[in-house]
C-alpha cells in the first residue's frame, strides 16, 4: 500500500474586489489545513486588490472584464474556458459580483461554492448588512452555499452566526461578519470540499456519505478553524 498523500484538489477562486476572503484561501491551503491549491484567480475587473493578493501568492491570475462582451452568454463562454483551461476540479466564488448564467452553473454542478454575507435564505442579494440593521435583527452571520442558477439560492452547506450589537452600523457589522466568520468558514468549507467530505447530490447536500438536516456549524469544523488565530 502506498503512503503517498492524495493529490491535492484543484480550485480556480473568481473574484472582484478586496479579495480578503481569497487571502483566507490562500492562506489555509498554503498552510495545509486545506487541501489544494489554487491554480487560477479570474476577475471579471482589472483594478480588483484581490489580483495582487493572488499575484503575491505566485498564483497565476486572469482578467476577463465583463464589459468586453456582447452578452451574459458570451461572457460565461469566455469564463468556462479560463476554468478549464487551468484544470480546475472546483471553483470558489469568493465577492465575485456577476451573476452567472445557468448553463455555466449546470456544467459545474457540485463543484461550485460560494460565500453569502447573510444567514440564508435570509436576505439573498445586496447590502445585507443594512438590511440585518434596518430589520432590527440581533442575530446575523454568512453562509457558504452551493451554487444554483438561483442567485444566493443554493443548497447552503456552512453557516456561523455572530451578534448584532446596538452601535453597530453596517460597515462595523461588515468587518465583524468578515474577520469572525467568513475567515473561518469558507477555509473550512473549502477543506471539506477538497477532501471529499463535502458534496452535493441532486439538491442534497451531504456531508461524510450522509444527508445534512441542516448547514455544517462551527460545532462541526476542525479545531484548526476555531481556535483563536491572530
Ligand atoms: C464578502 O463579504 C462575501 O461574503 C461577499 O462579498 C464579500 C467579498 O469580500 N460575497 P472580499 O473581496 O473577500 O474581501
Amino acid at each position: 500500500m502506498s503512503s503517498e498523500a492524495p493529490p491535492l484538489a484543484r480550485f480556480c477562486i473568481l473574484i472582484s474586489g478586496e479579495g480578503r476572503n481569497l487571502q483566507w484561501l490562500i492562506d489555509a491551503c498554503a498552510d495545509g489545513r486545506v487541501p489544494a491549491r489554487i491554480v487560477r484567480v479570474i476577475s471579471n475587473r482589472a483594478d480588483a486588490a484581490g489580483l495582487r493578493r493572488a499575484a503575491a501568492a505566485g498564483i497565476e491570475t486572469r482578467v476577463l472584464p465583463h464589459g468586453d462582451f456582447a452578452s451574459r452568454e458570451a461572457f460565461d463562454e469566455a469564463l468556462g474556458a479560463l476554468i478549464d483551461e487551468a484544470g480546475a476540479d472546483h471553483v470558489l466564488l469568493a465577492g465575485f459580483m456577476r451573476v452567472l448564467g445557468a448553463a455555466l452553473i449546470a456544467r459545474h454542478a457540485g463543484r461550485m461554492l460560494n460565500i453569502h454575507p447573510s444567514l440564508l435564505p435570509r436576505y439573498r442579494g445586496l447590502h445585507t448588512h443594512q438590511r440585518v440593521l434596518e430589520a432590527g435583527d440581533r442575530v446575523h452571520g454568512a453562509s457558504v452555499h452551493f451554487v444554483t442558477a438561483e442567485l444566493d439560492g443554493g443548497p447552503v452547506a456552512v453557516q456561523a452566526q455572530c451578534t448584532v450589537h446596538p452601535e453597530d452600523d453596517a460597515p462595523a457589522l461588515a468587518n465583524r461578519v468578515q474577520h469572525e466568520i467568513e475567515r473561518r468558514i469558507y477555509p473550512q468549507a473549502a477543506a471539506w470540499l477538497a477532501r471529499g467530505d463535502l458534496a452535493l447530490i441532486g439538491t442534497q447536500v451531504c456531508f461524510r456519505g450522509r444527508p445534512l438536516q441542516q448547514p455544517l456549524s462551527p460545532a462541526d469544523f476542525d479545531p484548526s478553524f476555531t481556535e483563536a488565530s491572530p
